[in-house]
């Protein structure tokens, strides 16, 4: 009955625990930290703002009650106190930018699979047995062999980005065998809402849609439109993580996370240009550098999550446009304002 409370509602877990979240000045990271620390836990987030990622010291603006460690993960001597006495790692430390990593493989190998790997050699040290639950992504399937894609699809990554993720995604996974660490894993689609990084190029249509569109700017459209991609909204987002960290002994550790619905690219881009009061999007072709990398259409078989922790998406997309419309109207410049840094050096 225990498990099934803490599912029902995951945040009773987490009330007076010591939680470590990694990419906590990120856009996810920072909806998972602001929850927790509803939640009554006790909140550190480690970032180092890397140039090029979506760290804004904004987001944990309203979360006072939340320590910020300015840090690497590899940082064994800044996480050395941090980590003793941990119950839960939220560990969304990452770059999500599929374009970098085709820059700048190795950067993308820094920071996406060593980093990593150090970060979960210090836990297993320090916080043996310890729950972690990581943000894994869609992209280590590559192009779908078919739809929806379950946890059974092949992977076969088709940019660096998708190859470091998996790399950091068996790490967990290895750990967890080894009996060292107690790793979850989601992998996650297109993730949109309130505190994402607007103005950081590469890192993907929705942010960037999302920031034309506030800025009543024309939205333009890579190709025919009719692309299907499930974006899911990030308080859902959130629940899964939360629900993910709080089950005892769930029956598999690897989970697919999609949205309510498979949409065109189209209706996703006409959805946000009207909530936001933009003019209609206009189609141009895809640029050379993107089609390489471009997987055709997604869309996620989140059944698994559904059927092992009661997780479902709940928020419908034009609902998610409505409220992270309405977020950043006031918020705006606080996303605009930073000079966005496409970093192609090592971090
Ligand atoms: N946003 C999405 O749609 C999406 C989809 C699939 C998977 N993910 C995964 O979720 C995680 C969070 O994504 P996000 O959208 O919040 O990205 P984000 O760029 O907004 O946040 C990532 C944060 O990690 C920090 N970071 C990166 N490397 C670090 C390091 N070595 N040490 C300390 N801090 C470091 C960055 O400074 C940044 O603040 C990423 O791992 C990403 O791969 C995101």
């Amino acid at each position: 009955m225990r498990y099934k409370g803490l599912i029902e509602n995951p945040s009773v877990a987490y009330r007076h625990r010591k939680v470590l979240v990694t990419g906590g000045l990120g856009f996810i990271g920072s909806n998972v930290a602001v929850r927790l620390a509803e939640a009554g836990a006790q909140v550190t987030v480690v970032d180092s703002s890397v140039p090029g990622c979506g760290a804004n010291s904004y987001n944990l603006a309203q979360a006072p009650g939340v320590r910020v460690i300015h840090a690497d993960i590899r940082d064994s001597g800044a996480l050395a106190g941090e980590l003793l006495g941990v119950d839960f790692v939220f560990n969304l430390a990452g770059e999500i930018s599929h374009v970098h990593s085709m820059q700048n493989p190795s950067r993308d190998a820094d920071l996406n699979a060593t980093a990593q790997l150090h970060f979960l050699e210090e836990c297993s040290r320090q916080a043996p047995g310890r729950r972690i639950v990581y943000a894994s992504t869609r992209q280590i399937y590559g192009v779908p062999q078919y739809l929806p894609v379950d946890e059974q699809h092949p992977v076969r990554p088709v940019d660096f980005n998708g190859v470091h993720k998996y790399a950091a995604t068996v790490y967990h996974q290895l750990w967890t065998e080894m009996g060292r660490l107690d790793a979850r894993i989601l992998c996650l689609t297109n993730v949109y809402g309130p505190r994402m990084a607007l103005n950081v190029p590469g890192q993907g249509f929705l942010g960037h849609f999302l920031r034309v569109g506030l800025l009543g700017e024309t939205i333009r459209i890579f190709g025919d439109g009719r692309q299907l991609r499930d974006p899911v909204y990030v308080d859902d987002v959130v629940d899964a993580f939360l629900m993910a960290g709080a089950a005892d002994n769930p029956p598999r550790r690897l989970w697919n996370v999609g949205g309510a619905a498979a949409l065109p690219l189209a209706t996703i881009a006409e959805t946000i240009a009207r909530v936001a009061g933009a003019p209609a999007p206009v189609y141009q072709p895809f640029p050379p550098e993107h089609k390489t990398i471009d997987i055709g259409s997604y869309s996620t078989d989140s059944s698994r999550i559904r059927k092992d922790l009661g997780w479902r998406p709940t928020i419908p997309f034009e609902e998610g446009i409505r409220r992270t419309v309405q977020y950043f109207g006031p918020e705006l410049p606080h996303y605009l304002s930073r000079c966005a840094v496409m970093a192609t050096r090592r971090s």
